[in-house]
């Protein structure tokens, strides 16, 4: 299967999932991504059954709303059963780094409110060790120099993600983010408590105090579905 399939078959997976533990009426929470872009379309026809959507991004919300979800404020509710979204590297204990899509800070908040997060990704996401792709920061601009020193005393190569043009990403809220090559992340939520410290840090991609606590992850034999113990 090609990584695309196995996407969509853990979207699938997904939407069963969610079909089956999230009682009808209630909101769901939508992550960000080409994974997570696959439950979006693969929960569509069942969107009748749930109340609305919170969305982890504008992109999200585009493609929610064009298959005619009602997309709703995290502000506007009380309770949000799933969260549902993908991921660029998840550890065997549900640590992941998220962020490769930009929507890293949307997509902490709304987890943080979620009972459940269940985690979409092919198995090339599945990693022993985080860190092999770029740990992605978002940071308030006038901050970026001095945090990019911080990353470097850490041991890390901090690079400002750029759009094709050269200008700077923006993300939805308006910040920059810099992108931390070479860090061999052994101690997930420690290195999470020790970024989110520095002053300027929107938010760090890593998910690790608040991890994924189900992943369904494509691999070749099909769908693993993988509980983690709860932190
Ligand atoms: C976006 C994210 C995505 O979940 C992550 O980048 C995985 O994306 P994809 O499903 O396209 O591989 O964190 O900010």
């Amino acid at each position: 299967m090609t990584q695309d399939e196995l996407k969509q078959l853990v979207a699938a997976e997904a939407a069963a999932y969610v079909h089956a533990n999230v009682p009808e009426g209630a909101v769901i929470g939508v992550g960000t991504g080409t994974t997570a872009n696959c439950f979006v379309d693969a929960i569509a026809s069942a969107k009748s059954r749930y109340r609305g959507a919170v969305s982890s991004s504008l992109a999200t919300t585009a493609r929610l709303e064009a298959h005619g979800f009602q997309v709703l404020e995290l502000n506007e509710i009380e309770s949000l059963p799933v969260y549902v979204d993908g991921a660029d590297e998840i550890d065997a204990h549900g640590a992941m780094i998220k962020g490769g899509g930009g929507a890293l800070t949307r997509e902490k908040i709304v987890a943080s409110v979620a009972d459940v997060f269940v985690c979409i990704a092919d198995g090339s996401k599945r990693v022993d060790v985080l860190g092999n792709f770029a740990l992605p920061i978002e940071v308030v601009p006038m901050a970026r120099t001095a945090i990019g020193r911080r990353v470097i005393a850490l041991g890390g190569v901090p690079v400002l993600r750029v759009n094709t043009d050269g200008s700077p990403f923006i993300t939805d809220n308006g910040n920059e983010i810099i992108d931390v090559k070479a860090l061999k992340i052994t101690y997930p939520i420690a290195l999470e408590a020790t970024v989110n410290g520095w002053a300027g840090v929107v938010t760090v991609g890593l998910f690790a105090a608040r991890g994924a606590n189900v992943c369904l992850l494509g691999t070749a034999g099909g769908v693993e579905r993988i509980d983690y113990i709860a932190r």
